[in-house]
């Protein structure tokens, strides 16, 4: 798939079906967000696969948290359907964490942040090339302790972002741009 039907195609999927991904189809994913740019060239990111009863227990954290928008009367996107997608991440047969390297300095900070979102974003497109659906997460990190007692992650690790990764069981439409014919996001300069 060319490049920009891929990121045109893109979609946050909430939906999977039960089907498993193939483990080398995970691996050209993964290879393809550990080409992306890096500040440095640190390539200061690695990738967690999750699966099993591994989902079960981080949707189990993520659907505390999105029940807790419920209680305060702050209904969450979506109601009952989100409240689903929380519990099981949507049923994929994997899930995949995007960690950087935890720093002190704020601009190692923000160089580690930006150079594991480029390789968020190329095992994003990856994945869409493959027929493959991911939603880019960060909801769940508001229980951070949580999982970071399930997946076993060390204080020396951010966590960046999360996704599952599936056969995709919706056909989400395209999301409007803001300013799709880019009038006001682009400013020439000379
Ligand atoms: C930094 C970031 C965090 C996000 N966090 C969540 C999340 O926690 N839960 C969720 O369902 N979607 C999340 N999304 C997905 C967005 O809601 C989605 O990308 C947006 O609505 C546009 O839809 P599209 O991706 O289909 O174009 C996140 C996206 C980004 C880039």
């Amino acid at each position: 798939m060319d490049i920009f039907d891929a990121i045109h195609r893109r979609r946050a999927v909430r939906r999977y079906l039960p089907r498993p991904v193939a483990r080398e189809d995970i691996y050209r994913i993964l290879d393809a967000a550990n080409w992306a740019p890096s500040a440095m060239n640190l390539q200061q990111w690695e990738f967690l696969v999750v699966t099993g009863k591994k989902i079960r227990e981080m949707g189990e954290s993520f659907h505390a948290i999105v029940g807790g928008y419920a209680r305060e009367g702050a209904s969450p996107p979506g109601g009952e359907e989100f409240l689903r997608f929380a519990r099981t991440y949507g049923g994929a047969p994997a899930v995949i964490v995007v960690l950087t390297d935890a720093a002190d300095a704020p601009n190692m900070q923000r160089a580690n942040l930006e150079s594991a979102s480029a390789a968020m974003e190329n095992l994003l497109l990856a994945a869409t090339a493959l027929g493959l659906g991911t939603c880019w997460m960060t909801g769940p990190l508001q229980d951070e302790r949580s999982l970071r007692t399930i997946l076993d992650i060390p204080a020396e690790k951010e966590i960046v972002a999360v996704t599952p990764l599936g056969y995709p069981d919706e056909a989400p439409p395209p999301r409007p741009r803001h300013d799709p014919d880019l009038g006001r996001k682009v400013r020439w300069v000379e």
